[in-house]
Parts: structure tokens; sequence; C-alpha cells
């Protein structure tokens, strides 16, 4: 192993750019020769791949997005697509590449090994909805982006005793919703994995105003959608003034929390000892605190488990 590319792939993520950085030093601390590929499976078939060293990773640890740009290649999701990119990786000398991105990226990481490509992944996505992994880079910006939010919200939900229905990202995942919603102290979370009755919604609304609240937060996951709709549903049953919020992108930018880089420090450096070691076909991730990493096909095949402990605790702590 003496040449390894990185590149970022699908939505992008606060700490992709620490995840760079990790995977770009630790190459260059070992004696590797290291590569970026712009603009993620789209780039690697154009062949848009330059050196890194030191300081092409300098002054970006703090920085949310990509350095390295993304994008969601149509072409790469076809067999000719992805042997042009076995091909062009072949062409550069690149013996191994290590992935950052979600599900889809993966995927095309699993598509390249089958053409003898090296391949590592890392999970770099907000939306936390990798089964094999505790935490996904940039899930925990992304909670705090929306507590931020939430706790905004509150204040003028307090104000006008009004519902504010908030609706956030993470794909068919509820993580986001949950966690920040646990965080932010919410009366209701809505997630796909539970779904929701409107009545049920309804009802609970009101007998916390009864009980004396003042603001009714409802925190709606994107997977079960329609906001707006929640909210002029509310106000027509109830009688309570209700707003929707939709998060949309802010959820995606921003400085990466503490946690976020440092999960991003750890994995892009325990990618680059796996391609050192003659492993591939693998995706890093944490479990219980540790750093582990385990087959792509298996990790692209488990069904991710909601944390129904955590929904009771939320749902126990918000009347
Ligand atoms: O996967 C990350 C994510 O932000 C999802 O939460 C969301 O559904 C999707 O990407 C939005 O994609 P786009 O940026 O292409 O609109």
């Amino acid at each position: 192993m003496k040449k390894i590319a990185v590149l970022t792939s699908g939505g992008d993520a606060p700490g992709m750019n620490a995840a760079i950085r990790a995977v770009v030093r630790t190459c260059l601390d070992k004696g590797l020769t290291v590569m970026g590929i712009q603009r993620g499976f789209s780039g690697l078939i154009n062949g848009e791949i330059f050196q890194m060293d030191r300081r092409s990773v300098a002054d970006i640890i703090h920085r949310g997005g990509t350095i390295l740009r993304t994008a969601r290649s149509e072409e790469f999701k076809t067999e000719a697509g992805q042997k042009k990119g076995a091909a062009i990786l072949n062409a550069f000398g690149i013996d191994g590449l290590v992935v950052i991105g979600g599900d889809g990226s993966f995927h095309g990481a699993q598509a390249l090994t089958k053409y003898g490509i090296n391949a590592v992944g890392l999970p770099g996505t907000i939306d936390n909805d990798l089964a094999y992994t505790d935490y996904t880079i940039g899930f925990d910006t992304s909670v705090n982006t929306v507590l931020d939010a939430i706790n905004k919200l509150r204040d003028t939900s307090t104000s006008h005793e009004r519902v504010s229905i908030v609706e956030v990202m993470g794909r068919n995942c509820g993580d986001i919703a949950l966690y920040a919603g646990l965080a932010g102290g919410a009366e209701s979370i809505i997630v796909p994995e539970k779904g929701y009755d409107i009545n049920e919604l309804c009802r609970t609304i009101l007998e916390g105003k009864l009980r004396g609240k003042r603001h009714n937060l409802v925190i709606v996951a994107e997977g079960v959608g329609g906001a707006n709709e929640i909210a002029k549903k509310v106000e027509e049953v109830t009688g309570i003034g209700a707003r929707a919020t939709i998060l949309g992108h802010i959820q995606r930018g921003g400085s990466p929390t503490a946690n976020d880089r440092i999960l991003a420090s750890r994995l892009g450096y325990r990618a680059v000892e796996l391609l050192m070691d003659g492993k591939s076909s693998r995706v890093v991730g944490v479990r219980g605190g540790e750093v582990i990493d385990i087959d792509i096909d298996e990790a692209l095949a488990m069904e991710r488990k909601f944390d129904e402990k955590l929904y009771d605790i939320a749902t126990a702590l918000s009347y």
C-alpha cells in the first residue's frame, strides 16, 4: 500500500473536513502518498484527482462542508460508470480508497471492490441511519443545530402561547428528531419508526395547555413530513395557534462539534490503518465508544434499530 485516495460523496456533513484531514495526515505520517478526489464519484469518473500534503488540510478541522466538494452521481450507479471509476483509480496507481459518506456512498465503494479496488468506508452523514455504527460523523453537530433552533422557537412559542411544529432532516431515520427533541424538552416527537395519530397529538397538546404549559414543541422527522399540514390541523382541532418551521439545509452546515471532530479523527485514522493492513471492503464505525470495522456487505444488509428506550424517556419527561 503506497498510494491512498480519499473522496466525500452524497450529502455533506459537518466533520467531513476533519475526516479528510485525519486520512491525509495519517497517510503522510505513515509515509504514504495521498490523493484527493474532488466531487465524489462524479469527480472520480472525470479524473479530478490531485496530490495532497499536510498543508492541503490546514485550517479545516473546524469548518463545515467538505473541501473536496461532494456530489450525487447518477453515472456512477451504472456498471459502466463503476468500471470507469475503477479504471481511473488503476491509471493513477491508487492502491486504496477511503470513501466518506452515507449509505449511497457505501454502495459506490462496495461496487468498486467488485472490480478489485481496495476500499474502506467512513460514515459521514447527518442522518445517523447506518445500522452498524452507533453514530455517524455530522449527526451530533446537526442535532445541536436543531437544538439551537428549538431553544429559539421555545421563546416565541411561550410568548404567544402557540404550538411550534419543527420539521427536521434524517431521511427515513428519526434520530435527529429523537435526540434533538429529547435534548430540547419537546412535548411530542414524531418519527417514521413510530408513526403518529393526529387526534392523539391534539389531545396531548390540549392536556398540556390545561396543565399550564405555555408553549408546545412538536418535532417532526422529514420521514413523516407534513409540518405545515400538521400545524393547520392542530390549529383547527385545538383552537391554539400553531406555526410550522422547516429547518432544511441549515442542519447540514456549521462548525462541527468536538464529538464529531473526535469521531472523524478516530475513524479516519483507523481507515488508513485498515488499508495498510491489507484489509478492504470494510466500513469503520463506533460501538459502545470503541472504534470497530465490519464487512461492507454485512454493514449494508443490517437493519437499523430504533432506540425505543430513548423514545420512552423523551415521552415520560415531556408532560
Ligand atoms: O442525507 C442527508 C440529507 O440531508 C437528508 O437528511 C435529506 O433527506 C437529504 O440529504 C437532502 O438531500 P439534498 O441535499 O440532495 O436535498
